[in-house]
């Protein structure tokens, strides 16, 4: 099976959706790999490392298109400046090509691909799922565009971010607001932290206030109750109250802080503006923001996409290529990704479209000669109060079977007691008395566990590990009673080895936890 990498033709683009690295495994895969001549230029991947790589080479685009039974890009197919025609009308037909496609706004695009019969894989369509990570190049872009964001914002700001005390006299840390904890955001809190800014950050879904203060910023919350979380991992639209809420936060905020990342976005819905035109005036002279969300008409009203503009002294970046910036790292990310969507297809041994395939279903935007986006919904299951709730709507509130059915699961539930408490009330008349106090220490002790762990907050849940780990190194005390005094020689021996692992774990065990709570408190 033959695989093309054409170069891209997108203006200033600079990633390729295949490296020399990603390329050697495709090939060690078992398949044919053709590579457009130049294709990786931009991002420092000279033709004859393709060529060491087991690449063919060709400047022959035509060619490279039809002839390939797979074709990996990143951005959309567009116009070719060079051949006067669309890369849509090259392909082969009955191709198949895998790349970012965004199928709601690319209509003609996906009409040209069916017209050619080709199976389209969208790779800003893969489901946010745990087994889709590897193939989730969309989170890796917006990590890496979280970071450059913060990059590009001290590229263009005046001052320090970390604070320093200098014989001149004491300079205070930048104070760095980010707004959407998304992907992108965590990764510029992160990169902000790390250049010693004070950082704050809001989002509409509160549970990512954990991660945002397990990286060391603070979590901005807003007196006003509204559930941000919608589905698949993503955030809803909110109502028009609490946008108007967190923008009076935003407006104090504007005052006191030097820079705003803003990543605030709903998939397929225009950004929200969040910052208006006032906020930015009010802003400190030499203030920067960055508008990630440029793209989808920025979160700032001032915005410019692509573009740096200044506004009474503040700059406003609005750049849209945030990746393609750092192209050696994001081509080998995204061609990463795409190597393990070829390999989630059933690599060049069995590679098929698997429509049973969650995944692949997810991405899958053309097929067939049809358009297979959006993918069909698979219904989440119903949360327990809510489907009784739909139930009594639908039923009626004096159903009387429901009643019936609600009433034996209690007497159910009641019967299970009442036997759990006479096993207890047996347990205590006939077992001895031994046995009764190492019972006693064991409920105990689950109910102590349990509540310990629960409270925990989850971020914390592996440290919490490492140090119980620690705690039941408890052995130890128990090893060294054997120490002394024991009846043979044997026990005292063995008493030792006791005492010499359980002392590793312990100190192992807290030197882990004290290594892994240092790399949260960064
Ligand atoms: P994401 O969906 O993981 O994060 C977006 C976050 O915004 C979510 O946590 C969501 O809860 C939050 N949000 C939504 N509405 C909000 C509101 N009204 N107020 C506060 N928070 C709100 O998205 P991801 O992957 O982190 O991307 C973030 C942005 O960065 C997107 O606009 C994306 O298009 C953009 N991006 C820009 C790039 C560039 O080169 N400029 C490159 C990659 C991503």
């Amino acid at each position: 099976m033959r695989i093309g990498i054409p170069k891209e033709v997108h203006t200033g683009e600079r990633r390729v959706a295949g490296t020399p690295r990603t390329v050697k495994q495709l090939i060690q895969a078992g398949f044919e790999v053709v590579v457009e001549e130049g294709a990786g230029f931009q991002a420092e991947h000279l033709d004859s490392m393709y060529a060491e790589s087991g690449a063919s080479l060709t400047s022959d685009v035509r060619a490279l298109w039809g002839e390939s039974d797979l074709i990996l890009k990143v951005h959309t197919p567009q116009m070719h400046p060079e051949l006067g025609e669309h890369e849509a009308d090259l392909i082969k037909e009955g191709g198949c090509l895998i790349g970012f496609v965004w199928p709601a706004q690319n209509e003609e695009v996906l009409a040209k691909l069916n017209a050619r019969n080709a199976s389209v894989l969208a790779m800003d369509c893969v489901p946010r799922i745990t087994r889709a990570q590897k193939v989730d190049a969309l989170s890796a872009m917006a990590n890496a565009a979280g970071y450059r964001a913060v990059i590009e914002a001290v590229n263009v700001y005046p001052r320090f971010l970390m604070g320093q005390s200098t014989a001149a006299g004491a300079i205070k840390p930048a104070k760095v607001l980010v707004i959407g904890a998304g992907v992108a955001g965590l990764a510029a809190i992160g990169a902000a932290r790390s250049l010693g800014a004070i950082v704050r950050a809001f989002d509409t879904r509160a549970e990512v206030g954990d991660q945002v203060r397990s990286m060391g910023a603070e979590f901005l919350e807003l007196d006003f109750k509204e559930e941000g979380s919608g589905t698949g991992g993503y955030a809803k639209q909110m109502s028009a109250e609490f946008i108007e809420a967190e923008m009076k936060l935003f407006a104090q905020q504007a005052m006191e802080v030097d820079i705003i990342i803003t990543t605030a976005l709903i998939p397929g819905k225009p950004a929200p503006k969040l910052i208006t035109a006032g906020m930015v005036e009010s802003m400190r002279e030499g203030a920067v923001i960055v508008d990630m969300a440029a793209q989808q008409g920025g979160n700032c009203a001032l915005t410019q996409p692509e573009k740096m503009v200044i506004h009474k002294g503040v700059r406003l970046v609005g750049y849209t290529d945030l990746p393609s910036r750092m192209a050696i790292q994001t081509s080998w990310l995204y061609a990463s990704t795409i190597v393990n969507m070829i390999d989630e297809m059933g690599g060049s041994e069995e590679f098929k479209i698997d429509l049973e395939n969650e995944i692949i279903r997810g991405a899958l935007v053309c097929h067939g000669g049809q358009t297979t986006w959006p993918p069909p919904q698979a219904e989440p299951a119903p949360k327990p109060e809510a489907a009784s709730q739909q139930w009594t709507e639908e039923h009626g509130a004096a159903d009387e079977s429901s009643k019936e059915n609600t009433g034996k699961s209690k007497l159910g539930s009641i019967v299970l007691w009442v036997i759990a408490g006479l096993a207890m009330v047996g347990l205590g008349w006939a077992a001895p008395d031994s046995f009764l106090s190492h019972f006693t220490v064991f409920v105990l002790a689950c109910f102590v566990g349990w509540q310990v762990v629960w409270n925990v907050a989850p971020a914390l849940h592996t440290p919490l590990m490492s140090v119980t780990n620690a705690i039941s190194g408890i052995i130890l005390i128990g090893g060294m009673l054997h120490l002394s005094g024991a009846p043979s020689e044997a026990i005292t021996v063995l008493g030792a080895i006791a005492v010499f692992v359980a002392a590793i774990n312990v100190s192992g065990g807290f030197l882990v936890t004290r290594r892994m709570l240092s790399m949260f408190q960064k």
